[in-house]
């Protein structure tokens, strides 16, 4: 018995377990994979400023406060130019921070263990039962055998592929979909970062990104096909893909080094509303998926278990369900907004094969736009680094 049965120990699950422990509601955490694929997971790498004032306020920040690398700029480049959206200086001093998703939840998952609550890896066969009745019931296997969990409530922070929302009955569901016709192939290398900034790049090959994680490492992207397999992306073509792609005409390039991990992303834009059936709350991936042009996955993650915990704090202190209530309509707001942003930084900084010569100048004349004017480069970084949590 527990007062939150939480599926999936991504960022959202775990957040929202220790959100929950501060205001004293116990929880039990479910996770099909093993602790360490979960920690060496390589996704995300930017956390809004609302993000990183969570994880201080909810005691989680100390490392993040120590490792992650704030940037209060961005660049832009094409036509073999890069130029830097001042993002400090345009939305009144926020910033984003540089901090892989994969340390996020080891701090996480560390502050899990120190609470002593249950975070149970490694668990299969997860199914959920009562949501209809509002007697929720989380039943699973575990190495000891079959185990069943009665809850109060369930939150469904099992990312896209997860069971949660797939056990909502389809027709008390309305989805929204895009799917892009391109993916990215995102790269580890151990190479000192050659910019201190993000640059993301359009260029007649495609898109590329440059991001880091540390002083030694750099983070790359580039558009690929989107049934692009890493088998046909040796290091030689990833590299020499790079530099066409990123190489500005001041002689600017990424540094090369060992590539430590590739892997491809497909990319796609997905809401469900709404965001709850009964004792059943959807929260982060389960919810909806950006494309990662504009770093918004994660950051949405967050922002969703930070409502919701606030909901069953409120809950549990008044016997008041108003914010409980209130929790996708108020998701999906923010989801929208992240939406369009997300859609529109992929459009502008993706190459589409089926789009004509007409909409790839169109594209070029919207980024000289955009870098020219300081509203328009306003509008990028105050969505960029995210409107506050509220
Ligand atoms: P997840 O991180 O997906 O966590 C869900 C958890 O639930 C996982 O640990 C999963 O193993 C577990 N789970 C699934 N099914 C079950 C089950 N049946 N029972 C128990 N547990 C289950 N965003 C960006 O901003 N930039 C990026 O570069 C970027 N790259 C990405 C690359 C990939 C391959 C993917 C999938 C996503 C990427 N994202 C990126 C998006 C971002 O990582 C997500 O938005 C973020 O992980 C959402 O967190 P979450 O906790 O909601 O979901
Ligand atoms: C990273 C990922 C993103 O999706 C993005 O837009 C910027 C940076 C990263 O992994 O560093």
């Amino acid at each position: 018995m527990t007062q939150v049965g939480i599926v999936g120990a991504g960022p959202a699950g775990l957040m929202l377990g220790h959100l929950l422990h501060l205001r004293g509601i116990d929880s039990v955490i479910l996770e099909n994979r093993s602790r360490e694929y979960v920690i060496e997971r390589v996704r995300a790498g930017v956390l809004e400023q609302g993000t990183v004032d969570l994880m201080r306020e909810a005691g989680v920040g100390a490392r993040l406060d120590r490792e992650g690398m704030r940037h209060e700029g961005v660049y832009i480049a094409f036509r073999g130019r890069r130029h830097r959206v001042d993002m400090a200086d345009l939305t009144g001093g926020r910033a984003i921070t540089v901090y892989g998703q994969n340390e996020v939840v080891r701090d996480l998952i560390d502050a899990r263990v120190g609470t002593g609550r249950p975070l149970d890896f490694d668990v299969s066969d997860v199914r959920l039962e009562g949501i209809e009745t509002g007697r929720p019931v989380i039943h699973y296997r575990k190495a000891a055998g079959p185990q069943r969990i009665t809850c109060e409530f369930i939150a469904g922070c099992d990312g896209f592929h997860g069971i949660s929302r797939a056990s909502i009955p389809s027709d008390r569901l309305q989805t929204y979909e895009k799917i892009y016709p391109f993916a990215w192939l995102g790269i580890l290398a151990n190479a000192p970062p050659s910019s201190p900034e993000l640059v993301y790049s359009l260029h007649e090959r495609g898109f590329a990104l440059f991001s880091m994680r540390s002083d030694t490492v750099t983070r790359l992207y580039l558009q690929c096909r989107p049934d692009d397999d890493v088998a046909h992306w040796p290091d030689d073509r990833i590299w020499s893909e790079l530099n066409a792609r990123l190489r500005t005409d001041d002689g600017w390039q990424p540094n090369e080094g060992a590539i430590m991990q590739k892997g491809i992303t497909p990319m796609r834009s997905f809401v469900v509303a709404p965001m709850r059936d009964g004792p059943l709350f959807l929260a982060g991936d389960a919810a909806h998926i950006v494309p990662p042009t504009g770093a918004k996955g994660l950051n949405l993650a967050m922002a969703d278990v930070w409502r919701l915990a606030d909901a069953f704090g409120h809950y549990y202190a008044t016997g008041r369900d108003d914010r409980l209530k209130d929790y996708s309509a108020r998701g999906l707001s923010r989801t929208w907004r992240a939406q369009r942003f997300s859609w529109w930084m992929t459009s502008m900084l993706h190459r589409n094969d089926s789009e004509n010569p007409f909409d790839h100048e169109r594209q070029l004349a919207e980024l000289e736009y955009l870098v020219s004017s300081r509203a328009a480069m306003t509008s990028l970084a105050e969505n960029y680094v995210g409107t506050p949590l509220e």
